[in-house]
């Protein structure tokens, strides 16, 4: 059984399809990549399976059980967390205090305890904050704890979405172009910690425009354009496949051609 299953998602846009009939399957203990030119639906992908929109057909099925009509909020407490491809930070509290609250969605500290901060409260909270100091030290960042998350260059603000995403004690995390606007030192950088993630048992869906960063990672790749699926299977044959080279033709990237 796959981890997650897609069956025939659509999505409509008034008259626009931006997924279109979508099959996909991701395999537990994987790094998925889902890729596509500018505009061909990997981002609505991700909003349907993450809860924030309503497929206009289709099924997205979790661990076996069809989560198509939950809420967000379920989405997440069934582990699947997200990041968002503009980082979901909040920008005037530091990085440690945004880890810190994607942690409160497993910790089951309430505002109420938070009000009269017992000495078990007290001591939840200490553990939380180890907890979230050292997801920034999986991520690089740790030394960047107490800088405003507003204040951080952007390879660090990504680096923060993903730890905030492995916060909520995730089977599988939804990566929008987490290497997007990085330099290439920080690319192979952000990606060898995504494959540190994946190699502790997080399986991982990644929608990525850089073609060498996914070519790089991941163990099964599937490409769309329109919305459709157009090429699917082992990096290599992806990006050899003469539906994906046509599909980039004419995008600023490079695609290594077979
Ligand atoms: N909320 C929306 N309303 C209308 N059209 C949308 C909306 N979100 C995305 N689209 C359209 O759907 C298509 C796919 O967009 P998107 O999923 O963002 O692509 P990608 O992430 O691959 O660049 C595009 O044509 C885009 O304009
Ligand atoms: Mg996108």
């Amino acid at each position: 059984m796959a981890l997650l299953e897609l069956k025939g998602l659509s999505k409509l846009f008034g008259l626009n399809a931006a997924v279109n009939t979508l099959d996909m399957r991701v395999e537990e203990g994987q790094i998925h990549g889902l890729i596509g030119p500018n505009g061909s639906g990997k981002t609505t992908v991700f909003n349907l399976i993450s809860g924030f929109l309503r497929p206009s057909k289709g099924k997205i099925v979790w661990q076996g059980r069809d989560i198509t009509l939950l809420p967000t909020y379920k989405v997440a407490k069934l582990g699947l967390g997200r990041t968002f491809q503009l980082t979901a930070l909040f920008k005037e509290m530091t990085a440690l205090q945004n880890v810190v609250l994607s942690c409160h969605l497993h910790t089951g500290v309430n505002l109420w305890q938070q009000f009269w901060r017992n000495k078990k409260t007290q001591r939840k909270e200490k553990a939380v904050e180890q907890r979230a100091m050292a997801l920034l030290e999986q991520m690089g960042i740790a030394d960047k704890a107490h800088e405003r998350a507003a204040d951080l260059p952007h390879g660090h603000a990504a680096a923060l979405g993903i730890a905030n995403a492995l916060a909520t004690e995730p089977k599988m995390i939804l990566l929008d172009e987490p290497v997007g606007g990085m330099n290439p030192t920080e690319t192979t950088d952000t990606m060898e910690r995504i494959k540190a993630v994946r190699d502790q048992g997080i399986t991982i869906l990644l929608v990525e425009h850089d073609m060498n960063a996914v070519m790089s990672t991941c163990d099964e790749i599937t490409c769309i354009n329109f919305g459709c699926k157009i090429a699917e299977g082992a990096p290599q044959n992806v990006c050899s496949h003469p539906e994906v080279i046509k599909a980039y033709l004419g995008e600023e990237i490079n695609i290594c051609l077979p």
